[in-house]
């Protein structure tokens, strides 16, 4: 199915693996999806105890109808094979996704769809029930992100990581998802934003921007946020419970557009159907084939906030 259409992705918690009151406090949280983290926000010497953590915390259940995903440790360290196993293995049955950071090429991404393959074989799990969501967070990720989205089938989303982002191409900030200080003449992030976008949409995926680290300042995180919305991204990490109304409300379509939106798609029917036009007037404006797309995308995002 086509991803972009399929499950809203408007807020999506970052919760630490390692942290168990953090994952309690999680399951009261109106996010549309989560996942449970055993990469950057867990210490080395916890990464084991954290994947059984992930794994126990899953099966207990008490998720809603929220998207579950673990992230994993990526490929360049000694975890992932036995992240991938260990979670899968155990609570594969209570898990939707994994989450790739760091991808730099579609071998790897092609590494886990093989891996969580045999896996399900194994355990007897649905084949192709784990989806993946790869993580585009350095500059040999965005150059191969075209490559990247088209490598697997399993293949949710593709989610901009800024803060890993910002460091591999020596950015001049320490300040996550905000403008570099003396660059006054756009926005930094249009091309990686927009690269990502491009290759997500050509794909059928959906594009999530990444955390907006000033967690107690909601309106930068609205602002943040808003810039990569109105490109067309579905969705932004939170991080902080301070942080999802904004994220929900942000990424669905306000209501007079979506109520808009409905008025066209029932205009335009009316017009092809009934009267037999390809181009209508709808008061002031005209409509044709490409209004109603136009509509549609607002709809179905609204539609699936439930407005
Ligand atoms: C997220 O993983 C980031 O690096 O921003
Ligand atoms: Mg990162």
């Amino acid at each position: 199915m086509d991803a972009v259409a399929s499950r809203s992705r408007r807020s999506v918690l970052a919760v630490p693996g390692s942290n168990p009151r953090f994952i309690e406090k999680a399951r009261g949280l109106a996010v549309d999806a989560f996942f449970l983290d055993l990469e950057d926000a867990v210490a080395a010497s916890e990464k084991e105890r954290a994947r059984e953590l992930v794994a126990a915390a899953l099966n207990e259940g008490g998720w809603g109808d929220r998207i579950r995903s673990v992230r994993v440790n990526d490929l360049t360290t000694q975890w992932t094979y036995r992240d991938v196993i260990t979670v899968v293995e155990t609570a594969g049955a209570n898990l939707d996704c994994l989450v790739l950071p760091k991808v730099t090429d579609a071998v790897q991404v092609r590494w886990l769809d093989t891996l969580l393959t045999q896996i399900e074989r194994s355990v007897g799990l649905e084949p192709g029930r784990i989806g993946i969501e790869a993580q585009i967070e350095d500059a040999r990720g965005l150059v191969a992100v075209d490559e990247i989205a088209a490598s697997s089938p399993r293949l949710e989303s593709l989610v901009y990581g800024p803060a890993d982002f910002m460091a591999s191409i020596n950015m001049r900030t320490l300040v996550v998802g905000e403008q570099p200080p003396g660059y006054d003449v756009g926005d930094a992030y249009h091309y990686v934003l927009m690269r990502i976008l491009m290759a997500a949409r050509a794909n059928g995926l959906q594009a999530i921007d990444g955390p907006y680290l000033q967690i107690r300042d909601v309106d930068a995180f609205t602002r943040s946020a808003a810039r990569s919305a109105a490109l067309g991204f579905d969705g932004k990490w939170v991080l902080h419970p301070g942080q999802v109304e904004a994220a929900n409300e942000v990424y669905a379509p306000g209501q007079a557009d979506y109520d808009h939106a409905e008025l066209i798609l029932d205009a335009y029917e009316h017009a092809t159907t009934v009267r037999r036009r390809g181009a209508v007037m709808l008061g002031e404006e005209m409509l044709d084939e490409a209004s109603r797309k136009m509509a549609l995308v607002v709809a179905a995002k609204g539609r699936a906030a439930g407005l």
